[in-house]
């Protein structure tokens, strides 16, 4: 029996039903061309452990009718992204540590990450649809950087804070994506997209102070996690890389004002970033 509906941004129907009297969610692709996109995303939830974030437990994966749908537990808590609105400020300093926990202990250099990030962004420079963009200093920047501290490693693909749920104390995940690679710095980017970049946050304007607060804060314990690790160095700047990609990834899919305004104070913000990041190492 159908109890309500959710509502994401991919086209798909997501709806609450109830089974055995428990509640799960049932998310369905929107049309038979997002059957398979669906169905990795299922594996890698099904698949995803993680020492830092709980399960979404999964159930049953069908096609009916054409279209792929799977079941999973209905998760009664909030998303990260309203939950930080109110959230008490001396709980964020350990969820930014909690957050910066997908980093590995152990990472090191790995060539494959050259060739997978390279081919993406290969891609994007060709889209004719950068062309209206200010991206000629980020791919600049972007094509001489050396991705190799992107070490492969189990990922989500679309971390961003709509896909963490809040509940109980713990941080489920949902909506998994598979990404072209696999890697802790593909996640950490996508939690800074949020807590730095405002991403969730952009149809909002100027930010209510205690929301401002919040993220700033949590980005500021994101960083000290990371400034702690022997490579914290490299790690910002791979991860700072891979949030100005990201940025320019949104460009073939952006469709309205106030999101293309944002992508280009986005890119200003980012070069900069990077800019004096070099200045201060050489
Ligand atoms: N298992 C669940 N338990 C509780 N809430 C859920 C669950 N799955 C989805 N939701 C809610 O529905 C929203 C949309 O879900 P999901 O991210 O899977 O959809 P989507 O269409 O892929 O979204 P988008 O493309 O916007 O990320 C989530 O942000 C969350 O608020
Ligand atoms: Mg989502």
């Amino acid at each position: 029996m159908e109890r309500f509906v959710l509502r994401g941004n991919s086209g798909c129907d997501l709806s609450v039903i109830e089974s055995n009297g428990e509640l799960i969610v049932k998310k369905k692709s929107r049309d038979e061309s997002y059957n398979d996109r669906l169905y990795r995303q299922y594996i890698k939830q099904k698949n995803f452990a993680s020492a830092v974030f709980s399960r979404t437990e999964t159930y049953g994966f069908t096609v009916e009718d054409g279209r792929a749908s799977f079941t999973m537990e209905y998760l009664n808590g909030m998303t990260m992204a309203e939950a930080l609105r109110t959230m008490e400020l001396s709980h964020i300093p350990v969820l930014g540590n909690v957050m910066m926990s997908v980093i590995p202990p152990d990472i090191c250099r790995c060539e494959d990450a050259n060739s997978a990030f390279r081919a993406k962004l290969a891609s994007l420079e060709a889209d004719q649809r950068m062309r209206d963009f200010p991206v000629s200093d980020a791919f600049a920047r972007l094509r001489g950087f050396d991705w190799s501290w992107a070490s492969g490693s189990p990922c989500h693909g679309d971390l961003t804070f709509e896909n963490m749920i809040l509940k109980d104390g713990q941080v489920y995940l949902i909506d998994f994506l598979d990404s072209f690679y696999d890697s802790w710095a593909i996640d950490v980017a996508k939690m800074l997209q949020d807590a730095d970049l405002g991403w969730h946050y952009r149809y909002e304007g100027v930010l209510n102070n205690n929301l401002a607060i919040r993220l700033l804060c949590l980005k500021e314990s994101m960083l000290a996690a990371i400034g702690e690790r022997p490579a914290g160095q490299q790690i910002f700047e791979t991860v700072y890389h891979t949030l100005l990609l990201n940025v320019l990834r949104i460009i073939p899919y952006c469709m309205d004002a106030v999101t293309k305004d944002w992508i280009d104070r986005q890119i200003i913000y980012l070069v900069h970033v990077l800019d004096k990041t070099e200045e201060r190492s050489s």
